[in-house]
């Protein structure tokens, strides 16, 4: 696909058919992936393809879980209707997980993101693969990474990123309205 039809022919997706994804689609997804920039080269992200039913109502349960705590604590009123159907619908869940111990140089200077900001372009490169491929993805972070991590047994040294549900669209969404770009010319102005 030509890249400006690309990107703004990704949307989230969050109704999928049960069709499958094989495993060809998943190895091109994760190659893409792999081909995203991160400091020094270290590529700090790794990743757990989740197809097994039992394990993706697992992590469904740790997703109602959080949208409960943000109901209990006074949240958003659209959280009692944000249904999360799409983590078993999915034929697969690709969870994205970091290393911060390789992010790079900005330890230094107290910018400790390297990885995640590495990983985040993982998921992007990843999410682009598969709207190339066809296919419907979501950038989904809404759980407790802890109790993601427990459900996926994630060492404490390594970050949880992003849950990546990934199958055949279920219908087509209008793409959210975007703002202006807000640039500043030369130097940072309040005013422009
Ligand atoms: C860091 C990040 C976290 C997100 N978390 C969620 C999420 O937990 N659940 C969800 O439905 N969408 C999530 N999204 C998707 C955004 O809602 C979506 O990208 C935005 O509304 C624009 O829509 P589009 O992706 O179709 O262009 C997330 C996106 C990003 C980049």
């Amino acid at each position: 696909m030509e890249f400006k039809e690309l990107v703004r022919s990704r949307r989230s997706c969050r109704s999928f058919e049960p069709t499958a994804v094989s495993e060809e689609q998943i190895e091109k997804i994760l190659e893409a992936g792999q081909w995203a920039p991160s400091p020094m080269n270290l590529q700090p992200w790794e990743f757990v393809v989740v197809a097994d039913p039992e394990m993706k109502t697992r992590i469904r349960q740790v997703g109602e879980q959080a949208r409960q705590q943000v109901i209990d604590g006074g949240g958003p009123g659209w959280a009692k209707k944000y249904g999360m159907d799409f983590l078993e619908q999915a034929p697969v869940l690709i969870v994205v997980i970091c290393n911060p111990r390789k992010g790079g140089l900005g330890g230094f200077f107290g910018q400790t993101l390297g990885a995640m900001q590495a990983a985040c372009a993982c998921v992007q490169n990843m999410m682009l693969a598969a709207a190339d491929l066809g296919l419907g993805s979501l950038w989904f972070t809404f759980f407790d990474p802890e109790a993601v991590r427990a459900v996926l047994g994630v060492p404490v040294e390594k970050e949880v990123v992003a849950i990546v549900p990934i199958g055949q669209p279920a219908q087509q969404s209008e793409p959210p309205p975007r703002k202006a770009p807000r640039m500043h010319q030369g130097r940072y102005s309040s005013s422009d």
